[in-house]
């Protein structure tokens, strides 16, 4: 390599270093199989069962919300389905690089990767996001929106984060996949109007009025294990599952994006995939902050 190219390599490196910013390449030469090794334990989880990509994708989701308010990464691991996938993928980049790849960046490609896995777009993850060495167990305190809000209280969840209303909207097609416990749709599907009365019936079958708190449900009752734009049909036909689900398509602000959106597939998964991209830019601990996690459910 000339001299002229080791000049500029370094200047590239400080440029990262001193702005603090993430990048798409910034493994590229640190850890250069770390990326793959991702990817193949993803389509791996995901093919022996299509739900660990919602939590892999949730997981993603708490640790950008979070991160950003407490700069305090997976403060309820326990409870956060899916962290056996990142124990497992963590421990194959250690044995490739040790001390190099972040949980947090592990978690984003996870995140990704699940998207793409079940039919989602794709997008670039930006990379070089730290660990942070706060250890919190209290999630109270968090900034993470409830299934119980309603759209202005939705609206400003998000906006507390820099997020506009047609972020929220686009993200909140996330729930095109996943699962929820009964507990948190209960009271919807017992005593909400805007509910489809046959998809609330169908619902207490699994989830009667008392008990089975933590029966799940799928939150797009169409197509639970793909990224498709079923969701928003599934709102327009009053099937959301959560009360904040519902709430996007309830005769306020973000109907006609609701709209727009169950009809092009196409707008949708751009709209996703860069809100994705700014969520991943959340106030990340860059640089010299935080460490490289060597366990991603403790600090070092
Ligand atoms: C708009 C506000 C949001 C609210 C109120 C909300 C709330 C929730 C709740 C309460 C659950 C179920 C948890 C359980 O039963 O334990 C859930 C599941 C899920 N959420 Fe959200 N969420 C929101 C936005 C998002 C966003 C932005 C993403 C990702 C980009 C996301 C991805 C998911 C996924 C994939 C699941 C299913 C997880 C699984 O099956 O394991 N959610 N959400
Ligand atoms: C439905 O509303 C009634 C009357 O307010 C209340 O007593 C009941 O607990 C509610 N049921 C559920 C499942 O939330």
């Amino acid at each position: 390599m000339s001299d002229s190219s080791i000049r500029f390599l370094l200047m590239l490196g400080l440029i990262g270093i001193v702005s603090g910013e993430l990048s798409s390449t910034f493994y590229l030469t640190k850890c250069p199989t770390a990326l793959l090794t991702i990817k193949a334990a993803v389509i791996s989880a995901v093919n022996k069962e299509p739900r660990m990509g919602a939590s892999l994708l949730r997981l993603h989701f708490h640790d950008c919300f979070v991160q950003a308010s407490e700069k305090t990464a997976f403060p309820n691991v326990n409870s956060l389905r899916g962290f056996d996938v990142i124990d497992k993928i963590k421990s194959l980049v250690e044995f490739l690089c040790p001390g190099v790849v972040s949980c947090a960046d592990i978690v984003a490609v996870a995140a990704r990767d699940s998207v793409v896995a079940l039919g989602g777009p794709s997008w670039s993850v930006q990379l070089g996001r730290r660990d942070s060495t706060t250890a919190s167990l209290n999630i109270a305190n968090s900034d993470l929106p409830g299934p119980t809000l309603d759209l202005n209280s939705l609206i400003t969840s998000f906006s507390n984060k820099g997020f506009t209303s047609q972020e929220l909207v686009a993200l909140s097609g996330a729930h095109t996949i996943g699962k929820a416990r009964c507990k948190l749709f209960r009271t919807r599907i017992f005593n909400e109007s805007n509910i489809d009365s046959s998809f609330a019936k169908s619902l207490q079958g699994n989830c009667p009025s008392t008990g089975g708190d933590d029966n799940l449900s799928p939150l797009d009752v169409t197509t639970p294990n793909t990224f498709d734009n079923a969701y928003f049909k599934n709102l327009q036909s009053n099937k959301g599952l959560f009360h904040s689900d519902q709430e996007l398509f309830n005769g306020g602000s973000t109907d006609s994006q609701v709209n727009t959106y169950s009809t092009n597939f196409a707008t949708f998964r751009t709209d996703f995939a860069n809100a994705m991209i700014k969520m991943g830019n959340l106030n990340p601990l860059t640089g010299s902050n935080g460490q490289i996690r060597t366990d991603c459910k403790k600090i070092n």
